[in-house]
Formats: structure tokens, sequence, C-alpha cells
């Protein structure tokens, strides 16, 4: 079958298509013949590091729609041409940038009805990290004031859309170009980072959700509420943040995402009551993995890219 590859650990331009042996379902997996690949921050840092748990190159890709192919022993969620997306393995390799790709089971879930495979790839990834800090680690609530970082980007304007659909008052920071953007997404107040320190005239917060990083973390600390909690998802070098939190009578740290059948479950759910949707900045095919790096490494882009297997 055709995939990514890549010889060393480097830029975008170490992306190339290869020919591989298409994986065999074992006990407890799937074999999805891939449609759609999502790209995330995290493929290029494997791609230039190797990430967390590898030295050198990896097959790239976690975020994954597409059909059942076949099923190993023991699965019975799901049965040949069933559709399915999912964000297998992380943060061991996946290899979603492929023809095909094997997962266990339940690190996927049935594909929203009524989406394509594009927008159902653009998911998983962002989603479940949204997810599973604003709903199984805050237990966001009605009513509760939630600031969203960087609220125009993969996970941000995803997390806006479910703290809103959790009744949450929302305010999103972002540059004044994508506010019309963010507010579109449900969020009441949108605060223009380049020229306004958020923390002057963002406070009373209960939940912070950061998706920057650096300074950001510490200048959050300051717009909690007592009680309130800071989840840092920018980069390990944020855990730190839990002691500094505690110092001042506030929870944090940092969280990292999960393969979690139940958490897609739920945001099919959201998906299909209308009250979640992916915004897709760019799709380019499989081939174009290193344009997608490009432009995925500018952490500029609005939303979500994709790549396509399958026309
Ligand atoms: N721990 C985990 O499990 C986990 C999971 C998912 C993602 N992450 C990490 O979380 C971060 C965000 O991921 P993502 O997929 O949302 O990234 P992304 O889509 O690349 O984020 C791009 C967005 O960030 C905004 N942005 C950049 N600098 C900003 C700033 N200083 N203030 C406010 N907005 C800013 C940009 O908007 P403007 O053009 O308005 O600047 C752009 O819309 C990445 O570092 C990623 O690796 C971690």
């Amino acid at each position: 079958m055709r995939a990514i590859g890549q010889d060393t650990l480097g830029g975008p331009e170490v992306l190339k298509i290869v020919e591989v042996e298409r994986p065999e379902a074992g006990p407890s997996e799937v074999l999805v013949r891939v449609h759609a690949a999502g790209v995330n921050p995290t493929d290029s840092w494997h791609r230039a590091t190797g990430g967390l748990m590898h030295s050198g190159p990896i097959r790239l890709g976690w975020d994954v729609s597409g059909v059942v192919e076949a099923v190993g022993l023991g699965v019975t969620l799901y049965a040949p041409g069933d559709e399915v997306y999912g964000m297998p393995r992380l943060p061991y390799e996946a290899g979603a940038y492929a023809e095909y790709l094997v997962a266990p089971a339940r690190h996927l879930a049935r594909k929203p009805a009524g989406i394509s495979h594009v927008q159902a790839a653009a998911l998983p990834l962002a989603a479940l990290t949204a997810w599973q800090t604003l709903v199984d680690t805050a237990n966001v609530r009605a009513g509760q004031r939630v600031l969203v970082h960087a609220a125009a980007g993969g996970v941000g304007h995803l997390a806006v859309q479910i703290a809103k659909a959790r009744g949450a008052y929302v305010i999103g920071t972002a540059r004044a170009d994508k506010h019309e953007f963010v507010r579109g997404l449900g969020a009441d107040e949108v605060v223009d980072y380049t020229s306004v320190a958020f923390e002057t005239v963002v406070g009373d917060v209960d939940i912070v959700l950061d998706c920057v990083g650096g300074e950001y973390g510490p200048r959050s600390l300051t717009t909690l509420r007592q009680g309130g909690i800071l989840l840092s998802i920018a980069s390990a070098a944020e855990a730190y943040l839990a002691e500094e939190a505690r110092a001042v009578g506030r929870r944090g740290g940092f969280t990292i995402v999960e393969p979690d059948h139940a958490g897609l479950k739920e945001i099919t759910a959201l998906v299909e009551a209308g009250a979640l949707r992916a915004e897709i900045d760019t799709v380019l095919p499989l081939e174009q993995a290193g344009k997608a790096h490009e432009m995925n490494d500018t952490r500029r882009t609005t939303g979500k890219i994709v790549l396509t297997v399958v026309d």
C-alpha cells in the first residue's frame, strides 16, 4: 500500500510517498481503509523529533476516518463496510497517513452520520483533547466562565463549541481578523491577544484551556477565581503549573489526550445534534503531506488541515 514515510527526522521536506506492506488486524483490532487523515501539531513534532516514545522516524498520523475492511479475532463492535473514525494509539505509532491502518477496535467509534470523511478526520484528536480537558477533567457546567486560548485553532475552535454546548460563558483569544469566526462558533467574548494583554480584561474565570503555552500559563492563573482550573495542553514543559496553581488556591497542570471510545461517542452525539463541527482550513491529497506540514508548522491555521487518501 502507499503511505507517507521519512528516512530521517527533519522538516516537511523529509516526508515522501513510500510503498509498504498492508497491515493485518490482530485480535481485537480492525483494519481500516483510510479515506481521510487529519493533521495535527503533534504530527509535525513527531516528524522532527520522533516524539515521546521513539528516537527515530515513525509512520505519522493519528486522526483517521475510513471504512472497516476487516476485523480481527473477537471484534464485535464493527463489521466490514462500517464507517469509523478515531485517534488510535497516541503516543505510540498509528500510521494514519496511509491507505490502510490497523487500530484497536475501541480506539475508534462509528463515524457521525451526515458528515464527510474529511470532516470526520478533522475531529478526533482535537475534539477529544477539548472533551477530556473541559468535560472529563474540569466538569464544565452551565453558567461557568471558560477562557479558551487560540480559540480559532484546531483544538480551540472545537473547545469553544463544546463549552457552549454545556451552557458555559465562553471567552476566546484570537487575532482580530478571526473574531467573526470565533463569535460564529458561539463565543460570548473574543480578545485580540495582539493588541490587549488578556489578563487585563478577563477575570473571574472558572476554567482556562491553554492551547498556547509559555508565558500564557502563569498569566492565565491570574484570571482564575479561587478554586478555578488551568488546563494546559501545549507542552509537557507546562507540568510545573500544577504546583504554581496549588500555591495560589487554584488547580492546574499539563494534560495529554488519550484514545477514547466513550469520548468519541459523546463527540458523535454533539455532531449529530448540530452542536459541533470542524472548520476545514485546507484539504490536500496524501502525496502533499509535506505541504500540509509546511502549513501546519506556521501555527496560523484556522480549524484543521486534512489529507485525503480516497477521493
Ligand atoms: N497535550 C495534548 O494532548 C495536546 C492535544 C492537542 C494539541 N496539543 C498542542 O496544543 C497546541 C494547540 O493545538 P492546535 O491543534 O489547536 O494548534 P493549531 O491549530 O496549530 O493552532 C493554531 C491557532 O493558534 C492561534 N495562536 C497562535 N498563537 C497564539 C497566541 N499567542 N494567542 C492566541 N492564539 C494563538 C492561531 O491563531 P491566530 O492566527 O489568531 O494567532 C491559530 O488559529 C499545540 O501546541 C499542540 O501540539 C496538545
